[in-house]
């Protein structure tokens, strides 16, 4: 029997055990999947306990993977790029340190793949989400003009201070108050939530303070997926415009982890109705789920 994990602090409410072990079921894998609460401060220590205990793999979650990359033996260009690992692979008693996320945020984005190219994009935030989503952006999406929004415009600067984009895109920087912040927006093919604004409890914010800049022929994509519909989603359903829930991210950069410990593919198709269903039980308040 192999065992996995999830660690981070908070940890009670993390949706990834129900993921995996679904995972390991619909395949029939001899597996196992916990979600235990790391404080930062006894990383370093809970490392090696898990490497003794012979787990097979782990998830990092907030507030660890910033951590996690300094911890890591060997880790992943593309971790280092983010400055985050999500996931860690014992192997020959080493720890292998990797990053999910860019992952993630491609899959969800591949049915626009073609008519994102060479378009304008925003990203709001400028967090560590925000690190991941800049990174695959201009790796894999080549933008024209990236600009990352952010109500403090200091934390944005040193997010695109960290990417050097190819000849072909551009990235800059706008404060979310900026007057010229309107006209930037509707310009924007593709918008990428990556606050926490809207997100349960407070599920009637939004991080656009006016929902008619959303037009028709954008793709906005939220990565907070409790509530699955968030208020910035239902405005941008409103209008026709193309929305990717969270819960997509989430579920591709698990399925990536999932990869990289057992090398066979998750069955997402099967996986991705569990997640919904706990979220929407979640929504309505069950308590089991
Ligand atoms: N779907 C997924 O798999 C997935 C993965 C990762 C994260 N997420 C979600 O993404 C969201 C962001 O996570 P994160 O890890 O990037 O968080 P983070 O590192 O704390 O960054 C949050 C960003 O949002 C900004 N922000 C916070 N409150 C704001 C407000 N009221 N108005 C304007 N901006 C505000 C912060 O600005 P300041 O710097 O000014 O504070 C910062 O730029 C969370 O909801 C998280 O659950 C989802």
């Amino acid at each position: 029997m192999k065992s996995y994990g999830v660690i981070g602090h908070p940890i009670a409410h993390s949706l990834s055990p129900l993921m995996h072990n679904a995972a390991f079921k619909v395949l029939g894998l001899e597996a196992t999947y916990g979600a235990f609460d790391v404080e930062p401060a006894s990383l370093r220590r809970s490392l090696e306990v898990f490497k003794s205990k012979g787990f097979a793999g782990l998830n990092i979650t907030i507030p660890l993977k910033e951590d996690m990359l300094a911890l890591a033996e060997e880790v992943t260009e593309e971790a280092r790029a983010i400055g985050a690992v999500n996931t860690v692979l014992f192997r020959d008693g080493k720890v292998f340190g990797f990053n999910t996320d860019a992952f993630g945020i491609s899959k969800s984005l591949e049915e626009f793949r073609g008519e994102l190219a060479a378009r304008n994009m925003l990203v709001l935030g400028a967090g560590g989400s925000a690190r991941a989503v800049v990174y695959t952006l201009l790796n894999d999406f080549s933008p024209n003009e990236l600009i990352v929004a952010s109500r403090t415009v200091k934390r944005a600067d040193e997010l695109a201070s960290r990417f050097v984009p190819s000849e072909a895109s551009k990235i800059r920087t706008l404060d979310l108050q900026d007057p010229a912040f309107a006209d930037t927006f509707k310009s924007c093919t593709l918008i990428v939530n990556c606050t926490p604004v809207g997100m349960s409890p407070n599920v009637e914010a939004s991080p656009l303070g006016d929902p008619a800049l959303i037009h028709s022929k954008q793709i906005v994509m939220d990565l907070i997926y409790t509530p699955l519909k968030t208020t910035l989603l239902a405005a941008a359903d409103k209008v026709g415009a193309r929305t990717i829930s969270g819960v997509e991210m989430l579920l591709q950069q698990g399925a990536r982890s999932f990869e990289i410990w057992t090398e066979r593919q998750m069955p997402v198709d099967q996986i991705r109705p569990v997640l919904l269903r706990a979220l929407e039980d979640r929504g309505k308040g069950d308590p089991n789920s």
